[in-house]
C-alpha cells in the first residue's frame, strides 16, 4: 500500500489565518514551510483505489496537489469523486469539513465513520444531512474491535482512541468519540496505524503500535499549557484529547522504547515550536527516532 500525508497541520493549518504565534509568523517571514489541516490518504495497490482518511477544510488543495504529483490517472472520470471511500476517525470540524468540498461529486460519498460520529455530523454539525441533497451519502460504520475490506488487498481495524467530544456537541456524557485505525495490506502483510487523536499511550495501543511497520502520532502540542501559556486558548492539551511530546509522560518519552515501526508525527499545532526550523524543541525531536510529518510525504509498505 501507499500512504500519504496530504495535510500534516492540526487544525487552523500553518500558518492559521488569524495567528500571530512565533510558528505562524515565521511560515509568513518565508522561513517555515506551510502545512495544510490534518488528513491522509492510502491506496490499494492491488486495484490502485484510493482511501481519505478525514476530509480538511483543504481538501480541494490536497487533491490538487496529489493530481499534481501524479497519484490520479490523468483526466480520467467525468467529474467523479478520485476516492473510492473516505474514512472519519473522529467528528471534529478540521477533520469533517472538506466533506461539503466534495459535494460537487457525481457519485455518492461513500463515507466511514462511528454510528457516534454519523448522529453528530446528521444533527450537530449536519454535514451529512446536507449532503443528502447533493451528491449523495452511502455511509457504512467503523465499530472498535471490528475489522472491515476496503479492498482485496486492504483491511482496517478500528481501535477507541479518544472520548473527546468536539465542542460542538454539549454532551456529558462519556462515549467514545474519536478511534484510531490500523491498515494492514494483505498481500505484503505490512499495516499502518493512525493515531492523530492520541490521549494516552496504554499497554494495548503500545503493543499495537510495536506491531505496526508505521505509526502517524498524535503531534498536536509540544506542552500541555501551550495554548494558555500563549493566551490563546483555555484548554490544556490533555483538556483537549492530546497528549503533550514533551514533559516525563509525554509521547516523545513514551514513543521512545517503541522500536519495531516507522514513527512519524502529524496533526502538529500551529502554536508547536517543533515546527520551526533550528528550534531546540525542533533539534530534540530530530534526535529522536520519531520524524515529523509534512504534506506530501509519502510510504510504501
Ligand atoms: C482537536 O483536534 O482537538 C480539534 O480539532 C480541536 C478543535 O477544533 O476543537
Ligand atoms: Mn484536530
Ligand atoms: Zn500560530
Amino acid at each position: 500500500m501507499l500512504i500519504r500525508i496530504l495535510g500534516a497541520a492540526a487544525g487552523g493549518g500553518y500558518p492559521q489565518w488569524n495567528c500571530h504565534c512565533n510558528g505562524c509568523e515565521t511560515v509568513r517571514d518565508g522561513k517555515a514551510t506551510p502545512l495544510t489541516q490534518s488528513s491522509i490518504a492510502v491506496q490499494s495497490e492491488e486495484d490502485g483505489s484510493w482511501f481519505l482518511i478525514n476530509a480538511s477544510p483543504d481538501v480541494r488543495q490536497q487533491i490538487e496537489a496529489m493530481r499534481a504529483s501524479g497519484s490520479f490517472p490523468s483526466r480520467s472520470g467525468n467529474r467523479s469523486l478520485p476516492f473510492s471511500g473516505i474514512l472519519l476517525t473522529d467528528a471534529e470540524i478540521d477533520h469533517t469539513t472538506g466533506l461539503i468540498l466534495l459535494r460537487e461529486s457525481t457519485a455518492p460519498l461513500n463515507i466511514y465513520s462511528t454510528p457516534t460520529v454519523k448522529q453528530a455530523l446528521s444533527s450537530g454539525y449536519a454535514l451529512l444531512s446536507t449532503l443528502q441533497n447533493y451528491c449523495g451519502v452511502n455511509w457504512a460504520p467503523l465499530i472498535p474491535g471490528e475489522i472491515i475490506q476496503l479492498t482485496t488487498d486492504l483491511e482496517v481495524e478500528v481501535f477507541a482512541l479518544s472520548t473527546k467530544a468536539p465542542k460542538y456537541i454539549q454532551s456529558t456524557e462519556v462515549e467514545v468519540w474519536g478511534i484510531g485505525l490500523t491498515i494492514r495490506d494483505t498481500i505484503t502483510n505490512t499495516t499502518v496505524t493512525y493515531a492523530p487523536g492520541m490521549a494516552s499511550i496504554d499497554t494495548d495501543l503500545r503493543s499495537r503500535f510495536e506491531n505496526s511497520d508505521c505509526i502517524l502520532i498524535d503531534g498536536t502540542f509540544w506542552t500541555n499549557d501551550e495554548l494558555p501559556s500563549l493566551g490563546i486558548g483555555a484548554r490544556t492539551a490533555m483538556q483537549m484529547g492530546h497528549l503533550p511530546l514533551s514533559g516525563e509522560n509525554g509521547s516523545l518519552s513514551q514513543l521512545s522504547t517503541i522500536t519495531n515501526p516507522r514513527k512519524i508525527f502529524v496533526h502538529i499545532n500551529n502554536t508547536n515550536p517543533i515546527l520551526i526550523p533550528n528550534s531546540p524543541e525542533r533539534q530534540t525531536v530530530e534526535n529522536s527516532s520519531i520524524e515529523i510529518g509534512y504534506d506530501g510525504l509519502t510510504i510504501k509498505l
